[in-house]
């Protein structure tokens, strides 16, 4: 590297460890009272079902369904949601969230099956590389189906299935913006949306009648509106009268954060997106045999209600958009509405020191969480309000597989049951076989 870049990589990496974590000081201490609140009847459960396990809570699953349905249907003109299957594909969440009178949103052929057997009365088609087998299920279904386009080179292959088959689909682009960063390996440029309208307009069965984008990961609704904010310049410049006639939905996506239920280490501030300072001063200490210290434990991850958001975004729709297009709009959540409802249980098989060691890890969570999120954990057979520090494992063979650094317990022994809360999205899905299987799933 030459002298000048390296002087200034020095001064980068200097002002990312003065970074401010982003997060909120406080704790979670309120989950754990509401655990210890249904111990007589989580030990019971337990019992009856031996751990390890997820146990969904159908009740809360039907009322964080209904908190978001409130929240956006009455900001959202003509609202209609798609839960996201991929947040958690188990077949009573679907048929739940089903009975609830929502569409269901896939992601491949093997999703698009999931719903179909869970009776799904709408279902939209999205993601990437979308394979020719997907797209021929997907027409099976076209009387229930949207799909979101992601490419030119998709809308050939549809266009030519479609031709071929002579079935008609109702269809929508995906777009990315300048919001997108990362993100922008889905869908195509905003800029390209009247040349891919046009190129629609080629195939007769491809009935193009929506916009669709997804922004994962947010804790307030800023960029919703960016989005929606770019999007209304580029239609008010870029489409005519007729061609925004045209425009039946706009999809606004998922990536709605629950408030007030996980955290983040000092080290883990935007994980997994970017390196903070806080991951840096952690590695080098490992590095050199040390341990970092931080000022704090760990901070909490704080998001707008689902009611906020969706104000917010019903007021740039009204503000921008409203006069331009007269459409319904789409939302496609998954982790706000069923992480909340799901717990996971197991039994502390082993107590070594402040070493802890349970029979359930990222067999049921897939890789990686414990050592950056912060999760409370609650011992159900010895609770307290207050966390004591200890180290609790999994039982799988990697140092890896680790659930926390705090345990709420007067103490911990062997043969205690544990609740590890909020755990229904993205862990079930990702979730792997790896040395033991992955465990079973009830529900209340
Ligand atoms: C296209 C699409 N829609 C919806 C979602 C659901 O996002 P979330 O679970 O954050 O609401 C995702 C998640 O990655 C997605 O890719």
């Amino acid at each position: 590297m030459k002298k000048n870049a390296k002087s200034h990589s020095k001064k980068l990496i200097l002002k990312l460890l003065e970074e401010k974590p982003r997060g909120t000081k406080g704790t979670l201490v309120h989950i754990a009272k509401n655990i210890i609140s249904q111990k007589k009847a989580l030990i019971e459960y337990a019992a009856a079902h031996r751990s390890p396990l997820y146990l969904i809570d159908e009740n809360h699953l039907h009322h964080d369904v209904q908190a978001f349905m409130k929240g956006f249907n009455a900001h959202l003109p003509g609202h209609e949601a798609y839960y996201a299957v991929k947040a958690n594909y188990h077949p009573f969440i679907l048929k739940k969230v089903v009975q609830d009178g929502l569409g269901l949103d896939v992601s491949s052929e093997r999703e698009l099956k999931l719903a179909l057997e869970a009776g799904a009365k709408k279902i939209l088609f999205s993601g990437p590389g979308k394979s020719e087998d997907d797209l021929r299920l997907a027409l099976k279904h076209a009387d229930i189906l949207t799909v979101n386009m992601d490419s030119f080179e998709e809308l050939h292959r549809l266009g030519k299935l479609t031709n071929e088959t002579k079935t008609h689909i109702r269809a929508g682009i995906r777009f990315f913006s300048s919001v997108h960063g990362a993100w922008s390996k889905f869908g195509i440029p905003l800029s390209q949306l009247k040349k891919f309208w046009r190129e629609a307009e080629k195939f007769p069965y491809i009935d193009l009648q929506g916009l669709h984008f997804h922004i994962s990961l947010n804790l307030k609704a800023e960029k919703y509106s960016q989005v929606l904010t770019e999007l209304a310049t580029y239609l008010e410049k870029d489409f005519t009268k007729q061609l925004r006639e045209k425009i039946k939905f706009i999809d606004i996506g998922g990536g709605y954060y629950p408030d007030n239920v996980e955290g983040f280490y000092p080290w883990s501030d935007h994980y997994p997106w970017t390196l903070s300072g806080g991951h840096i001063t952690k590695l080098a200490h490992e590095y050199y045999g040390e341990k970092a210290s931080f000022k704090d434990k760990y901070y909490i991850t704080r998001a707008e209600s689902q009611e906020e958001m969706a104000k917010k975004i019903g007021q740039t729709i009204q503000k921008r958009l409203k006069k331009l297009v007269n459409c319904v709009y789409y939302t496609e959540p998954g982790r706000i509405l069923v992480n909340n409802s799901t717990y996971i249980i197991g039994t502390v098989m082993d107590v070594k020191d402040k070493v802890i060691i349970t029979d359930i890890g990222i067999n049921a969570t897939g890789w990686e969480f414990g050592q950056h999120f912060y999760m409370p954990i609650v011992n159900l057979t010895h609770p307290d309000t207050k966390e004591k520090e200890m180290l609790v494992y999994g039982s799988l063979c990697t140092p890896r597989d680790f659930w926390g650094y705090y345990i709420y317990a007067k103490t911990v022994k062997t043969g205690d049951l544990i609740v590890i809360p909020n755990q229904g999205a993205y862990k079930f899905t990702l979730a792997q076989t790896f040395i033991k299987e992955i465990p079973p799933t009830f529900t209340i």
